[in-house]
């Protein structure tokens, strides 16, 4: 398709990265299931592995079908680049990994994945890295928190499990004037609900496995580049900037400008870490994004329907959704996340943890599964599962105290997911 046409969300999610295949005219993408590719001759062998040719080498690295995908989000994203590696913890790893070193730290939000805050407050120690976590409704928290060795800041734009949503241009603002790049994991708003570089991140991560996909079949993630960010301004960032050993001295961002990021995180990101995504799972990722902009809509609207009935509930302590018209969220909803604040949602059952656990065994329609973003209902009892290995203290700073179940609210029919809910709660309560 034309670069200079300026299509619409919908027509991007169909058509961008994609062309028929110039051999057999396959309209749809084709799965290449190959891990090598013959090289024309020495010389052009040659060539790729300097970096002196863009092609395929090896499916570790490069392979069409994931290309495609690649092109696809980061078009949605409104980025320049993007790598898909194996799942969305691999691409919080690929997004940190040229930008830290022994010493250094990121500053990330309490209100985060579960497993992320694990993966940030124990995990990444033994790489020498450090996180420091901040309430990000609190901008000078978030500002004091910067330090020397600071090489990062880490959110999510709506929060898992809370559903909380981030005000992305104020913390831009802070890591702008401090020179560090923002990342924003996108995974729970998709980027047709929210655009983290139009609102001034530098990176964006993204769990494809959730909405992305779309149907719980594939685990993916990606790590999408806005290329605005300045790697060179200086010595805080020499993995882009300063000569790399393993490419002959080469400079990243000397070399490849704008795409410095998106070809570290291949030569050196999935050559050396290897977290690569197969190329079925980026066919099923495809699949699904072409339908995004409709489940999105229906997965909001279903959303607000269950999550207005649950609210009015007297079994009900309260509905942490954005997108009520009573949460503390409402107009920051309104002015950055217009079409709406997502279908991830927490509700506090009046009982405490033995009744959420009653709960989540009553329900017939929704699945008890450690999964979100699918076209089905899901609830998970955070507290005991994916946040299970958080005191109770980081559990409510995350949003996932003993009290609360999660929804991720589906695209069936809202009527039938309400009177679900219904019968479970008499359970749970009586
Ligand atoms: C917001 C968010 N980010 C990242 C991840 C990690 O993604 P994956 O399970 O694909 O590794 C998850 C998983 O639930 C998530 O909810």
């Amino acid at each position: 398709m034309s670069d200079s046409a300026p299509y619409g969300f919908e027509t991007l999610q169909i058509h961008a990265g994609a062309r028929p295949d110039p051999v057999t005219g396959a309209r749809q993408t084709p799965i290449y299931q190959t891990t090598g590719y013959v090289f024309r001759d020495a010389d052009h062998a040659a060539a790729l592995f300097n970096l002196q040719e863009v092609g395929y080498i090896y499916s570790r690295l490069t392979n069409p079908t994931i290309a495609v995908l690649q092109e696809r989000i980061a078009t949605l994203e409104g980025g320049v680049g993007a790598v898909c590696c194996s799942s969305g913890h691999a691409a919080q790893i690929m997004a940190l990994f040229p930008l830290m070193a022994p010493g250094r730290n990121v500053v990330a939000s309490t209100r985060l994945y579960g497993g992320t805050l694990t993966q940030f407050s124990q995990t990444i120690k033994r790489f020498g890295w450090s996180a420091t976590f901040v309430d990000f409704d609190d901008i000078e928290a978030v500002k004091a928190a910067i330090d020397d060795d600071t090489r990062a800041v880490f959110c999510e734009s709506v929060s898992n499990p809370g559903g909380y949503v981030t005000d992305i241009p104020s913390i831009a603002a802070i890591t702008d004037a401090a020179g560090i790049p923002l990342i924003v994991d996108n995974t729970s708003a998709t980027p047709y609900l929210c655009n983290p570089i139009a609102q001034g991140a530098t990176l964006v991560v993204h769990s494809t496995t959730k909405y992305l996909t779309g149907n719980g079949t594939v685990m993916g993630g990606c790590v999408v580049d806005s290329g605005k960010f300045d790697w060179s301004a200086n010595d805080k960032f020499p993995s882009l900037s300063e000569p790399e050993p393993a490419y002959h001295g080469l400079k990243f961002h000397e070399t490849f400008g704008e795409l410095a990021f998106t070809f570290h995180g291949i030569a050196i990101g999935l050559r050396d870490l290897g977290m690569t995504l197969n190329p079925q799972a980026a066919h099923y990722t495809l699949m699904g994004i072409e339908t995004l902009s409709l489940r999105m809509a229906r997965h909001v609207e279903n959303a607000k329907t269950v999550a207005e009935w649950l609210e009015a509930d007297p079994r009900v302590d309260y509905v942490t959704y954005a997108g009520l018209a009573s949460s503390q969220y409402a107009d920051r909803v309104k002015a950055l996340y217009p079409k709406g604040a997502g279908a991830l949602f927490t509700f506090a059952v009046k009982g405490g943890y033995d009744a959420c656990v009653k709960l989540v065994d009553e329900l017939e329609l929704f699945s008890h599964v450690a999964n979100l973003g699918d076209t089905r209902s899901l609830i998970i009892h955070s507290a005991s599962t994916t946040h299970r290995q958080l005191s109770e203290e980081q559990q409510i700073a995350a949003g996932a105290a003993p009290n609360v179940v999660r929804l991720s609210i589906g695209i069936e029919t809202a009527a039938d997911l309400i009177a679900d809910l219904d019968q479970a709660l008499a359970a749970a309560t009586a």
